[in-house]
């Protein structure tokens, strides 16, 4: 816990944890959890997507990988534990691995991945979809062309633009972190919950059984500026009101739903708002039902914008189907929880994971780890040690039995 605050601390902001992609930051977190992947006896590198990978290699020659981590970044004003808690837990087993003397017929690697939260361009994943090879130079030329500097707040953070921008240009680079297929056996992420079940339940570890699918969009209302004390109310084409209706909308759309982002402008106390940008991200388990939600929300939209004389951009953003666990994996996860005397509870995941990206390549599961209040992305973010040290022990049992599966079959444990 003490590696979770002293990473904590390493922020791009004074003041608050924020480590955005490739940003001055996450350079140095990757130095920092470099340096603990080499203590544990692994080989690190960071690839061309700013991924730091610290690497074990089997005894047994041409044998495939399997790949255990999460992400290294954060959310603006972000807690600890989201993201870092995995790459450590997953160094900690590893460690524990050495110490019981297993072989493993796989090579082992772990990761710290660069970009799961999205923040920097608004659509997550950049480093796991990069490693998994999904990612288009055109995509993300158009990415860049809309590139936020992050976080674009204050005088404080204009200076610091330019670092944060500086050592990635071109965003192009990062297809090079690029792995060939069929290399991994699969993908075990430990992740804090970041909802109330686990602790509903008193218990410090879940078996997570899928990952909902989300949509992310960029939606912008433009009006008529205008003179906050001339115009009279019914002759207004105000953005921004035009936008708090829909936000409203949003709320009741019967979906996970949230507007997180809004910028006005011209953005002052006597003008009406010419001008509304936002985000919207829209989550459900069922993918039929989110897009029926997103069509349903773009109509009201429309219609808003017609009733208010306003025009109406649309842009989605990124979308990502439900992903469902691997079973067997699940399975193993499942037993080696049991095996410590506790109660296995299933439960699916809202929020996102690498391992979305992950499972275009390999089969994945995920183990999460209570945390206090279910309360996440918020610097208030509060794991138990006990409660990480229940998640480093079930996931190198898990690696154990993976390797027993291995050594018996003199297979790779999977057939892919
Ligand atoms: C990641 O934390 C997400 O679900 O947005
Ligand atoms: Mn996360
Ligand atoms: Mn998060």
């Amino acid at each position: 816990m003490s590696r979770c605050d002293e990473l904590g601390s390493i922020t791009d902001e004074p003041g608050r944890l924020t480590r955005t992609f490739a940003s001055p930051a996450m350079r140095r977190a990757n130095k920092l959890v470099g340096s603990w992947m080499r203590d544990a006896g692994l080989q690190v590198h960071e690839d061309a997507a700013f991924n730091l990978l610290g690497r074990w290699n089997s005894t047994q020659r041409g044998v495939k990988t399997f790949l255990l981590g999460s992400h290294l970044d954060t959310v603006r004003d972000a807690g600890k534990y989201d993201g870092p808690l995995g790459v450590l837990t997953a160094i900690a087993a590893v460690q524990l691995l050495r110490e019981r003397g297993v072989k493993l017929p796989f090579n082992l690697e772990v990761v710290g991945f660069s970009d799961e939260e999205g923040v920097r361009y608004q659509t997550a994943y950049l480093g796991s979809r990069a490693l998994a090879s999904t990612l288009t130079a055109a995509e993300l030329a158009r990415l860049a062309e809309r590139g936020q500097p992050c976080p674009p707040v204050g005088q404080r953070q204009k200076l610091a633009d330019k670092a944060v921008r500086a050592p990635f240009e071109p965003l192009t680079q990062i297809l090079k972190a690029h792995r060939p297929r069929g290399e991994f056996l699969g993908y075990a992420e430990v992740h804090i919950e970041q909802g109330p079940v686990l602790e509903k339940n008193n218990l410090p570890v879940g078996v997570v059984t899928a990952i909902a699918g989300q949509s992310r969009l960029h939606v912008e209302f433009y009006g008529i500026a205008g003179h906050a004390g001339t115009v009279p109310m019914n002759l207004r084409h105000d953005a921004l009101a035009g936008t708090a209706e829909f936000v409203l909308a949003v709320e009741r759309c019967g979906m996970l739903a949230t507007v997180g982002k809004l910028e006005v402008a011209p953005g002052a106390s006597n003008v009406i708002p010419g001008h509304a940008a936002f985000t919207l991200d829209v989550r459900d388990q069922s993918d039929a039902r989110r897009l029926g939600a997103v069509r349903t929300l773009h109509d009201q939209a429309k219609a808003i914008a017609r009733r208010r004389g306003l025009k109406l951009t649309w842009t989605p953003v990124q979308q990502t189907a439900a992903v469902q666990c691997d079973k067997r994996l699940t399975q193993i996860f499942s037993k080696c929880v049991a095996q410590r005397g506790l109660e296995v509870l299933q439960l699916p995941s809202g929020a996102g994971h690498d391992a979305v990206a992950i499972s275009a390549i390999c089969p994945v599961a995920m183990l999460f780890v209570r945390c206090k209040d279910g309360i996440s992305h918020n610097p208030a973010e509060s794991v138990q040690a006990g409660d990480a040290r229940v998640g480093v022990e079930v996931l190198a049992d898990f690696i154990s039995r993976l390797a027993d599966v291995g050594q018996a079959s003199r297979l790779s444990p999977f057939k892919i």
